[in-house]
């Protein structure tokens, strides 16, 4: 059975869609623990309820990034994790961090990258005129936003979007590609090319197309 570490700051809708999946389609894995720098991140509540282990670490009462970090690969090596999963985890990580859990340690996005790394992407996807936007799973890497890229998921761009309602569109469709990447990473089936390409061993389409 697997370890998968899930870091959230908020929210943790992705976070609720990787644990029901997991259940649901009883993947050789469980989540066996959810870590947020926040204390009132909301998905600690929803993980607690269901017995899995919850730990708070806030970034507030460290002196620096790196000791922050220095904890919280700690804390998060402590569930012995096969994959750390970031969902909606709001912090830059250094490198050290990121380097120590490479290749077990994926994040979601919302933007299609490399295009709209950072924040706001919805708006700036809007702003640009963009026709599609979306979301991307991909492996963590010292460049913020920029690691080897395992699924997409593509909505349209409607006319008279707001930042909010293409984030709900997107949303819908994180909610389906994360569960499912994060099951291959688990079920070892995504292989990485010397350019740094992901595919999946079974070649199950990467690509979530949203409407
Ligand atoms: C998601 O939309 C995710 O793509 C985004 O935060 C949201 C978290 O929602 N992540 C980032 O912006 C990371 N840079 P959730 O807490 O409900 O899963």
């Amino acid at each position: 059975m697997k370890n998968i570490v899930i870091l959230i700051s908020g929210r943790g809708s992705n976070m609720e869609a990787i644990v029901e999946a997991c259940a649901r389609e009883q993947w050789p894995a469980r989540v066996a623990a959810v870590v947020s720098n926040k204390a009132d991140a909301a998905g600690l509540r929803y993980a607690a309820d269901r017995g899995i282990a919850t730990a708070v670490l806030d970034h507030k009462n460290f002196a620096s990034r790196e000791d922050f970090d220095a904890e919280l690969a700690t804390v998060v090596d402590g569930f012995a994790p096969d994959a750390v999963v970031l969902a909606g985890f709001m912090r830059i990580l250094t490198e050290g961090f990121v380097r120590y859990f490479e290749g077990r340690m994926l994040n979601v996005h919302p933007s299609l990258l490399p295009a709209f790394t950072g924040l706001h992407t919805h708006q700036r996807a809007i702003d640009a005129g963009c026709k599609v936007a979306g979301a991307t799973v991909h492996f963590v890497t010292p460049a913020l936003d920029h690691g080897p890229i395992v699924a997409q998921a593509v909505v349209p761009v409607l006319p008279g979007d707001t930042a909010e309602a293409l984030s709900a569109r997107v949303l819908v469709q994180e909610h389906l590609m994360y569960p499912q990447a994060v099951r291959w990473l688990v079920e070892g089936r995504l292989a990485l090319d010397a350019q740094g390409r992901v595919t999946q061993t079974a070649g199950a389409p990467q690509v979530h197309w949203g409407a």
